[in-house]
């Protein structure tokens, strides 16, 4: 693994071997054993979208492997004024040891790793959220202790997160079902060229249905950071996808339920649904693990 530009580039196998990494860092984080896999390294943090967890965990992250995060906000960068991302990325690449980048389109993030020699982390574009989806999939494997064979129904907006759970999901070995609003179901065509053959994924926009029996939940915002020109429109178009006591009565007794966050309480989350399950929560804590995980397959020994 070279770099972490979305789940369809890694093998199930790979994912799981992050998976155990990730728990292995957050027993050491919560026992204070030491773990200093990345001292000396430098990994620079390049932001042209808001973030708190992400921002929060790369930066801790980074400190607690013995590591040093530098934050390069893009209006800062003369990447904000034009400077093309080629040559952002050749000079960065002589200066420090990766880049996590969270940014609109897909083929920036993939142009840094073409053009750089330093390996480069996708931390959410318009497309794909792995970091967000690993650290998915870490919670459902603490709370439900396998992945194979569980049922994950997503409710929201055929987007970022819709794309990188399908995938995840799939190479994980778990059955995933997309409920989508018509007109916001259009995955990424490479996830969907990915999955659409396999019996395990599926597409409905039947919530009810989607999240029968289902053992996990997830959700998003009906707006993304990218689209908020068109937030009345989808407020009307997803009205009804959210996720309340009433759906929850479809799921398993036990099922868990997940959100990347932030949440919009009264919009595609209930205020009480966040409130019962603090494993959204545990979720965001395992950003940290699961990305110093990545961090530590992508930098140490490079
Ligand atoms: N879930 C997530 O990526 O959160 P931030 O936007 O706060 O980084
Ligand atoms: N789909 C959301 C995820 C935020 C972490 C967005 O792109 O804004």
């Amino acid at each position: 693994m070279q770099h972490l530009l979305k789940l369809l580039d890694l093998t199930g196998d790979e994912i799981i071997g992050l998976l155990n990494m990730a728990d292995q860092l957050k027993y050491e984080t919560k026992n204070g054993v030491e773990h200093h896999h990345l001292k000396g390294k430098t990994l620079g943090l390049i932001f042209t979208k808001s973030s708190t967890r992400t921002r929060v965990s790369f930066e801790v992250g980074m400190v607690q492997l013995g590591g040093y995060p530098l934050f390069l906000s893009a209006n800062d960068l003369q990447l904000g004024r034009g400077e093309p991302i080629e040559d952002t990325a050749k000079v960065l690449s002589r200066y420090i040891d990766g880049i996590m980048i969270r940014t609109f389109k897909q083929s920036d993030v993939e142009d840094l790793a073409k053009y750089g020699s330093i390996p480069v982390i996708n931390g959410l574009t318009d497309s794909f959220h792995p970091c967000q989806v690993l650290a998915d999939l870490m919670t459902i494997r603490e709370h439900k202790k396998v992945l194979s064979g569980l049922k994950m129904c997503f409710v929201g907006d055929g987007h970022n997160m819709a794309n990188s759970l399908t995938v995840g999901g799939l190479k994980v070995g778990m059955e995933v079902v997309m409920a989508m609003p018509k007109g916001y179901d259009k995955l990424h065509p490479d996830v969907m060229a990915f999955a659409k053959d396999n019996p395990a994924f599926k597409i409905t926009d039947d919530i009810h249905a989607g999240v029968k029996d289902a053992d996990v939940v997830v959700t998003d915002v009906w707006t993304s950071m990218d689209q908020g020109d068109q937030a009345e429109a989808r407020r009307k178009a997803f009205a009804g996808f959210q996720v309340n006591d009433s759906l929850m009565t479809h799921a398993k007794p036990d099922a868990i339920v997940l959100h990347c966050l932030p949440a919009h309480r009264g919009e595609e989350i209930t205020a009480e649904i966040m409130d019962a399950h603090p494993e959204i929560i545990d979720e965001a804590e395992n950003r940290l693990h699961a990305q110093k995980a990545v961090l530590v397959t992508l930098l140490k020994d490079k």
